[in-house]
């Protein structure tokens, strides 16, 4: 719809998809949409009967290509209309099935219907900044000097615990999974390139339906050589605000769409609150909650912790037990480790994990067994701190869930254009 030029009235050509039809006395007007938005196109009956029965038999979401002269008209959706002369090329399609003024929601219908639902312009509206988040987390790696990697999809251990691994039939084998995260594969390419990001698909044999979990998801992930704790939280904050400028720069139309409180987005600027796991469950059970330390705490403790906080926040130093293997205990308070979770605020919670890896051998051979693991399974992994080890951590942040709180979606489903359950793998 980015055609025509402000005050000119000129012959133009468009191609798209009905959106709406309405229909009055001698009149058809139909809305049209393409990937850039909404016009209506007039069809009068007095200058040309043959093209308005056309127009008129078209059902929503036909394929159309109409020329005619584009004018100003103030009542018209954008102040634009085109005056059609030429309906030059159409497909007729069958009725819609999906009303486009269906909420958002978990309905199994619309889930069915997905490859017909992500045409809605709250699907598309998701869409654009979903794009644009994925362009702000590369924009920001690039520019502060990171590498991007690529990690291998099919992986022969677990990062996060073996409950929610994926067997994957590889020939004959039965030790092969989907990788949960790409982690130890970046933290064996710090040793060249120092700084190092991937984004890519992970997976998790995640056994419920929340609100929060795909079985397949976008992560993104980054580990950095010589860094600590301190500079991954300063890291994370400084990507998160980026991501979030650069939606607000360019995507106000969409987050209008979706109704989302916009000022609430615009106020959020590091340094974050800093919460450790310690007050953390002293704050939860000052507010009642029955939760004791050692205890991990979900999407309800989440929730409540989120929503004393206008900002998202950094919660650190969790218990060892609650944290995969790789996490470095911390050097003094030895049952916690060096570990950050950051939380989105307004009762959205974790959308990134990360921390300091434990560098010395030794200790990650004495983990791995605390943790039940199996050492030989890490045998490369481990390796890497035999040659020149260094101080190093990183993080990964969960991409469909900043989606989903950015856009102030009930369910990271919408985020995606085509989700993964449990139930789930169709369309
Ligand atoms: O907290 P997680 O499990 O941490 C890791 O995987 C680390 N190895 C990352 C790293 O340090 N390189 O996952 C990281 C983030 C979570 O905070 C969450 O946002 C997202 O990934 N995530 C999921 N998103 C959607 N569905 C799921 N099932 C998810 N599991 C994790
Ligand atoms: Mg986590």
């Amino acid at each position: 719809m980015e055609i025509f030029k402000e005050g000119e009235e000129s012959y133009v050509t468009i191609k798209g998809w009905i959106y709406r039809k309405r229909i009055l006395k001698s009149k058809v007007f139909l809305m049209v949409r393409d990937s850039t938005g909404i016009i209506q196109v007039v069809f009068d009956k007095e200058l040309d009967s043959e093209l308005f029965n056309v127009a008129s038999n078209l059902n929503i979401e036909s394929a159309v290509v109409i020329s005619g002269i584009i004018k100003k008209e103030p009542r018209a959706p954008g102040g634009f209309e085109i005056h059609a002369q030429n309906l030059e090329w159409y497909y007729v399609g069958y009725p819609f099935p999906i009303n486009e003024d269906a909420a958002l929601t978990d309905s199994e219908y619309l889930l069915d219907l997905r490859h017909l639902w992500i045409r809605s312009r709250k699907m598309t509206a998701i869409l654009k900044i979903r794009h644009t988040i994925f362009e702000a987390i590369h924009e920001y790696f690039r520019n502060h000097g990171y590498y991007e990697v690529q990690a291998p999809i099919f992986v022969s251990a677990a990062v996060e615990g073996g409950a929610t691994l994926f067997q994957v039939k590889y020939f004959d084998r039965d030790d092969v999974y989907l990788t949960q995260s790409a982690q130890f594969y970046l933290e064996s390419l710090i040793y060249s390139l120092e700084k190092v990001y991937t984004v890519a698909p992970s997976f998790r044999a995640e056994p419920s339906r929340t609100r929060r979990h795909l079985t397949e998801f976008w992560h993104a992930e980054a580990e950095i050589a010589w860094a600590h704790l301190e500079d991954i939280m300063r890291t994370c904050e400084e990507l998160l605000h980026y991501i979030i400028k650069k939606v607000l720069n360019e995507r106000l139309e969409e987050l209008s769409i979706l109704k989302r409180n916009v000022e609430f987005l615009e106020n959020i600027k590091p340094p974050f609150p800093r919460i450790t796991y310690d007050d953390a469950i002293k704050l939860l059970q000052s507010k009642g909650l029955n939760v004791k330390w050692g205890d991990d705490l979900g999407a309800d403790e989440e929730r409540i912790l989120t929503q004393q906080f206008d900002q998202p926040i950094h919660l650190y130093l969790f218990p060892e037990h609650v944290k995969a293997f790789y996490h470095k205990n911390h050097p003094e308070k030895r049952e916690v480790t060096l570990s950050v979770d950051m939380l989105a605020p307004e009762g959205y919670g974790e959308i990134i994990g990360g921390g300091e890896r434990i560098e010395n051998e030794e200790e990650l051979i004495d983990k791995i067994k605390k943790f039940g693991l199996n050492p030989e399974d890490y045998q490369w992994y481990i390796d890497l701190r035999k040659y020149g080890s260094i101080p190093h951590a990183g993080f990964g942040l969960g991409i469909d869930r900043v989606v989903m709180w950015i856009c102030g979606l009930d369910h990271i489903r919408d985020a995606v254009p085509f989700p993964r359950d449990i139930r789930r793998v169709k369309p």
